[in-house]
């Protein structure tokens, strides 16, 4: 029996649903039920109905539908493949930010631990925390723990006063305006589209800003058949596929080291392991679930 048909078994015999972020190899997004970017997968893994769910992608994601969806059994495909940023922020700044401000909301990007998510008024995602930071009445904002996002989305939103947090993405943090000026002198009709977790000298020099989904939606919209995509190369999976007369081109060094952590056999074997399942704490867990539907409210 191929691997295929073994898998299509297991995923019967044992009611399993299987997620995935663009991030990861392309063989796993290609046997994935469904590929997202983080909001998407949040929203889906939250009204998927099978007993268990699988998720490739980076811990949080994992402990995120398992908060939105505790019945169900939620297995990280490996249990490593953790996002650095979710652990660049902590308890006693967000404490002191509270005690500092009467008239404050402590907004959080889901790449974040659950503590945190626990200490927070609403959860964010790169596509939709600009338009949540719009809607809430308070006017100061404690944006963690992204540095980039936040920053990009304060001047979406020039109406509140953002403080922000020093944590960011390890891989999109590390692309100057230098990676991006050479690509763009080797492709000069190619348009620049960028994740909004790139330093804000990187976003200067891009025509679109967005998720990952974003990214996606929008090259249809643009002139051009040449893109320059500044965000994890995996990405060029799904958007091949979606548009194969277009041309892209990707930086070599942006891959995402805990999203290649996966393997497609792991399929087979990762609910077996037991670190795999994410277990987490009942109080905890209702008080992390607030922010996050209120995300899922305010972002709809
Ligand atoms: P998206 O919200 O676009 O899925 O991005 C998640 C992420 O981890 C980006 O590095
Ligand atoms: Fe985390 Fe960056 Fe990887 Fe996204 S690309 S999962 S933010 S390390």
């Amino acid at each position: 029996m191929n691997f295929e048909d073994r898998l299509n078994d297991l995923k019967k015999e044992k009611d399993v649903a299987i997620l995935a972020h663009y991030y990861v190899d392309e063989e796993i997004q290609a046997l994935a039920d469904y590929v997202g970017d983080s909001f998407y997968l949040a929203q889906k893994g939250k009204d998927l109905n099978n007993k268990r769910i699988i998720m490739a992608g980076v811990y949080f994601m994992g402990e995120t539908i398992k908060i939105l969806n505790p019945d169900k059994k939620v297995y990280n495909l490996n249990w490593l493949a953790d996002c650095p940023m979710a652990h660049m922020t902590n308890e006693k700044d967000i404490v002191d930010m509270k005690n500092k401000y009467d008239d404050l909301a402590v907004v959080t990007y889901v790449n974040s631990t659950i503590e945190t998510k626990a200490l927070s008024d609403v959860c964010v995602t790169s596509s939709n925390a600009a338009k949540i930071c719009k809607k809430l009445k308070e006017k100061n904002i404690f944006f963690i723990p992204d540095r980039n996002l936040g920053s990009y989305v304060s001047e979406e939103v020039p109406e509140k006063n953002f403080i922000l947090n020093r944590g960011s993405c390890p891989r999109h943090n590390q692309i100057n305006k230098e990676d991006i000026l050479s690509l763009k002198k080797l492709h000069p009709r190619a348009r620049v589209l960028a994740h909004p977790e790139c330093k804000k000298e990187v976003l200067e020099l891009s025509d679109y800003i967005g998720s990952t989904k974003g990214i996606i939606n929008e090259i249809p919209k643009l002139d051009g058949d040449e893109f320059i995509i500044v965000t994890v190369k995996a990405i060029r999976y799904e958007l091949e596929n979606n548009y194969p007369d277009k041309t892209f081109y990707f930086l070599d060094k942006l891959t995402c080291i805990n999203m290649n952590m996966h393997k497609k056999e792991d399929l087979l074997t990762c609910m077996d392991n037991p670190y795999n399942e994410v277990k987490i704490d009942e109080d905890l867990r209702q008080k992390a679930l607030k922010p996050l539907e209120r995300m899922l409210e305010l972002g709809k």
